[in-house]
Parts: C-alpha cells; structure tokens; sequence
C-alpha cells in the first residue's frame, strides 16, 4: 500500500484551491454564491459523493464533475446539495394575506371577461409554495370558473420529484392552520399527501433562472413568487433575474419576494406598493433605466 490510513483520510480533505473551483463551478451554474464560510458546508455535502465514487480526493471528484462524459448528472447532485431547500407551507402569512386579499381582487376586478390567471413559482423547492398558492385559490369561490396555472420552477430535480409526489411531513406544517391540513390532505401513516383538487393546478418543471433559452418559453403571469431565492445571488445576478421577471410580467403583475429581500439597488423598474397586510411589487408600465451610479 503505497499511503498509510491517516494519508489516504487526510486526502479527504477539502483544500482552500479546490474549494475556490467548487464555489466557482456553483456560481457558473447555479448563480448561487458560496462564501469563505461555506468551505465545510461543501467539504460535509459532498463528502459522500467523493467516497460513493471512490475518488481519492476532492479534486479528482472536481475534474470528474468538469471533464467526465456523466457530468452533467453529477453536476446536478452537486448544485442539489448546495443549495438551500427549506421552505413551508403557509410561509410569510401577511404577504399571503396580501396576495389573497388585496392583489387577487385587484386582478379579477381589471380582467372583465378574461377569466384565467398565471402564477409562477421561482424556485419552489418541494412545492410547499405552490400548493399554497393553490389552496388559497381554491378558497376564493369568485375564481371557481378561472383557468388557473400555477407554474412551480427549480434548478434541483430532486426536490421537483418530492414536490410532485406531495407527500410531506410534519415540519411542513410548522405555520399551517390545521383546517387547511383537514380539508387538503390526506393522512398516510406519519405524513400527509396533497389532494388531487389542489395539485392539478399546478405543473412542476425543471428550470434555471439564469438559462435564457429555457426562459423564453415562459409566457406572461400575473404574478411572480420568488421568495428566499436571490437571497443567494450576488449583485449582478439578482439585477439579471428581476429584469428577466420584468419582460416575463404582464403589466401591473406583481413580484412577490421574500421577506428579507427588497430591490433596493436592483431595480426601479417596480414600484413599492403599501397593502394593508404587507409591502409587495408591481411591474411599472414604463421601466425606468437606472444609470449605472443609481444602481
Ligand atoms: C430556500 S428555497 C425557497 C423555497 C420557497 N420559494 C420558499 O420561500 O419557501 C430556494 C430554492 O431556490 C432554488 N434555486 C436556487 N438557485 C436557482 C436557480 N438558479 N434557478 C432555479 N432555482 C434555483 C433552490 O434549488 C431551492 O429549492
């Protein structure tokens, strides 16, 4: 044996280079931005694809995932381990509230005759999101006879194959009223399935939000959710994706984000709208061009 035990371990370490390559190869893909921290995040997630591989290192797992003809299936483990899922159903209340009480009124009271609304889900991890969406559609009796599409988008097949299995354990109720758990979903043993009523109006597709000829086949919604996503992206990343929301809006649509995100330096293109429940976005008619010292 030409290494002792302790080298061949020792070898499993990841390097401050090959953590660098790894962080890079994220961004590239995923526009995620792992920091200076996240260098034990990445050697813990991935430690178990080196060995499953029965790679000697960090590095030869990293030239497999660049150079390798399965590659791309790898790379997709890869982004799917570094990326954060967590999410629940009925997450952020208010803005739901908003979403239920304000915004979908507002919709229905300018489409006239026009009866179908589009919804799409930027990064709905496994579905709790878009399920919500959905039942709190579902509760509105004046949209029984819309055409409702709720479209729920993810870089990450894995969590897209659980989202629509919809099948889901306690925690995902962690602030759901239990009416909600009672009237669409059915007990299995220690976990709960979605109804069929809710899931059908909602389809699962896999997409990046940086992969612009997947992009273009998306039509114009009515509203956007994109919560606790760009929260990961750098600057130029999130200016990119929110412009990309812009042309994929239709006009007056809503942007919803996350609680901890705002546009602030991203873009002037929506304006600030004060709901009685919470603060959301809407598409301006007109986008302003911020210059880049306004930016
Ligand atoms: C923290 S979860 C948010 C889930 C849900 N929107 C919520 O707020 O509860 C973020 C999701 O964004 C997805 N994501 C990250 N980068 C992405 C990209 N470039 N394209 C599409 N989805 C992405 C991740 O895979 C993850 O499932």
């Amino acid at each position: 044996m030409p290494y002792p035990t302790m080298t061949q371990n020792k070898s499993l370490e990841l390097s401050d280079d090959i953590f660098h390559l790894f962080r890079d190869l994220m961004y590239e893909q995923s526009g995620i931005v792992l920091d200076e921290r996240a260098k034990y995040f990445v050697e813990n997630r991935l430690l178990h694809s080196v060995q499953r591989l029965q790679f000697d290192s960090y590095r030869d797992y990293y030239f497999y995932l660049k150079y390798d003809r399965k590659k791309d299936e790898e790379l997709a483990s890869v982004i799917d381990l570094l990326s954060i899922h967590e999410t629940y159903f009925f997450r952020e209340e208010q803005q739901l509230k908003s979403f239920s009480e304000e915004i979908l009124p507002e919709i229905a009271s300018k489409k006239n005759q026009n009866k179908s609304l589009r919804i799409w889900s930027a990064g709905c991890s496994t579905g709790e999101e878009p399920y919500t969406i959905s039942m709190l559609l579902h509760e509105k009796a004046e949209f029984r006879d819309w055409t409702i599409e709720i479209f729920a988008t993810d870089i990450s097949q894995r969590v897209l194959q659980s989202a629509r299995r919809g099948i889901y354990q306690p925690t995902a109720f962690r602030s759901t009223d239990p009416r909600y758990v009672a009237k669409y979903f059915k007990k299995e043993e220690n976990a709960h399935r979605i109804s069929d009523e809710i899931k059908k109006n909602v389809v699962f597709l896999h997409l990046n939000l940086l992969d612009s000829s997947k992009l273009a086949f998306i039509n114009p919604m009515d509203v956007i959710f994109c919560r606790n996503v760009i929260i990961y992206f750098d600057l130029p990343t999130k200016r990119k994706v929110v412009e990309m929301f812009h042309h994929k809006l239709k006009d007056q649509g809503f942007l919803l984000l996350g609680h901890s995100e705002s546009l602030i330096n991203i873009s002037a293109a929506y304006a600030l709208r004060h709901l009685k429940h919470d603060m959301v976005y809407q598409k301006l008619n007109q986008s302003p061009v911020l210059a880049d010292a306004e930016r």
